[in-house]
């Protein structure tokens, strides 16, 4: 069978970092160590004025389109993913189409457009869709633009307002990708829960600690649909688990879970047994909330074991490592930690071609999906032509009273957009200029 997959992917971040240890926390008196350490974050990307996810949508799509030598005639399909649309009618691949049209000859008038919506994990989904609709055969050769992008902004005070971050990825998908082919099998959680919505405003009401155990109950609900669906699951299968990351605190709990849980019933738990003896079952247990504690007891003995550290050293640490620089991406962040951890394989000559990975996305209101990925031969060239080393470093330092302002600007006042310097100049790339006027 024809394997269908990413072909290739691009990073763009926005152009402003907020340090989280130096300049937010001593603005909202509190210890660095409670973001550096507990929730695993240093810094914050943020877009300039002339930025917005449209902007840095176009600019990454732009670049891979460049990079790939693709013109529109080869793209069939732009979607993207996003949680920050500013139109409820019309889709923000019209608005990204319309930038790319300015830089080449030919136009999109072929190609089907959509927005997909379903908090962070809107930007799989949109994967999912491109690669049905290649699987299909209803792509007439033609291949996927899929774009992930978002201003994940919290309102001031909020406590996600530690774990902002915008930035845009831009994937191809195609037939005989170079970078990762996605196997057919997929497993999901699904709920209708209310941890975090935006029913027609700027930025989110929260439920942060809820919306913490709704992200752990759907990504276990997922591993169980993955496991009805065939797939024998077991922690040493894969080389990289890139979860969807709001913040690498979060993941470490949900790294724990998963292995925990993939876990039980193999030669995993039996080595561990002697160890820190087998996990609990319900069975032996008068009341959930007993077997709750054992659980959770059992599960800080386990991340204790030699084993595990070894095992979260290889598999989870790497796909961290960008976020850790730029903080919550919503649809584009499981995309990140792919690249991540790709990334860091590459610079520590660690060979995945052909390797397993498993990528776990998920979505407020909520919904996990789990899947299977095979790392395809062109990998190491398609990561090698990144720029995300030199676009982070580029990145203006702002101080606190800039991210007040620049806080403000994106509160989607037009106004506020005319009358705020930029506080980086803009080169041979897409502006926002105000409403419907973008250009390079
Ligand atoms: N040194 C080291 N660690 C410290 C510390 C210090 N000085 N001070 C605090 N910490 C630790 C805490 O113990 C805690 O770790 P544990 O959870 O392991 O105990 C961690 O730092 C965070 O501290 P708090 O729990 O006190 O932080 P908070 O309550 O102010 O905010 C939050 C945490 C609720 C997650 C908040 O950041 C938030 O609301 N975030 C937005 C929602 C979110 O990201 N939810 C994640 C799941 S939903 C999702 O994934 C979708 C999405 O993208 C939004």
């Amino acid at each position: 069978m024809t394997t269908v997959g990413i072909d290739a992917i691009e990073i763009r971040t926005g152009k402003l970092q907020l340090d989280l240890a130096e300049t937010f926390a001593p603005a909202q008196d509190e210890d660095p160590g409670k973001y550096t350490k507990g929730l695993g974050l240093h810094v914050s990307s943020f877009p300039d004025v002339y930025e917005d996810i449209v902007t840095m949508a176009a600019n990454a799509a732009h670049r891979l389109m460049e990079r790939k030598g693709l013109t529109p005639d080869d793209i069939g399909r732009i979607d993207v993913a996003t949680e920050s649309a500013f139109d409820n009618s019309k889709p923000v691949s019209t608005y990204v189409a319309g930038c790319l049209e300015q830089v080449y000859d030919d136009d999109f008038h072929h190609a089907n457009k959509g927005e997909r919506k379903f908090a962070c994990i809107a930007g799989t989904q949109s994967l999912d869709d491109a690669y049905n609709w290649i699987r299909a055969g209803r792509n007439r050769g033609r291949k996927a633009l899929v774009i992930a992008t978002d201003t994940a902004l919290y309102a001031r005070d909020d406590p996600g307002e530690a774990t902002q971050g915008a930035g845009a990825v831009a994937m191809i998908v195609d037939e005989n990708p170079d970078f990762v082919e996605l196997s057919t099998d997929q497993g999901f959680g699904s709920a209708d829960e209310t941890d975090f919505l935006k029913p027609n405003q700027q930025f989110p009401s929260v439920d942060g600690k809820r919306s913490m155990k709704v992200y752990l109950a759907r990504m276990r609900e997922a591993m169980e649909d993955l496991e009805r669906a065939g797939v024998d699951l077991h922690p040493d299968d894969f080389a990289l688990i890139p979860f969807h990351t709001p913040f690498p605190g979060m993941v470490r709990k949900a790294a724990a879970l998963g292995y925990r849980h993939v876990c039980r019933d193999t030669d995993v738990e039996l080595t561990l047994a002697e160890e820190i003896g087998r996990q609990p079952r319900r069975e032996e247990f008068k009341t959930q909330e007993q077997f709750f504690d054992a659980i959770e007891e059992y599960t800080d003995a386990l991340t204790e074991t030699e084993r595990y550290e070894d095992w979260y050293a290889d598999t989870i640490e790497p796909t961290l490592e960008i976020a850790r620089e730029v903080g919550n991406w919503y649809t584009g962040s499981v995309h990140v930690a792919r690249v991540a951890g790709l990334k860091h394989a590459l610079e520590h000559d660690r060979d995945l071609t052909g390797a397993q990975l498993l990528v776990a996305s998920y979505g407020s209101g909520a919904q996990a999906e789990i899947h299977a990925e095979t790392v395809a031969d062109g990998w190491k060239a398609e990561i090698e032509a990144l720029n995300v080393d030199d676009q982070l470093d580029r990145r203006y330092d702002i101080s606190f009273a800039e991210y007040e302002r620049i806080h403000d600007v994106h509160n989607h006042d037009t106004d506020d957009y005319a009358d705020v310097e930029e506080l980086t100049t803009p080169s041979e790339e897409f502006v926002f200029d105000g409403w419907g006027r973008m250009g390079e």
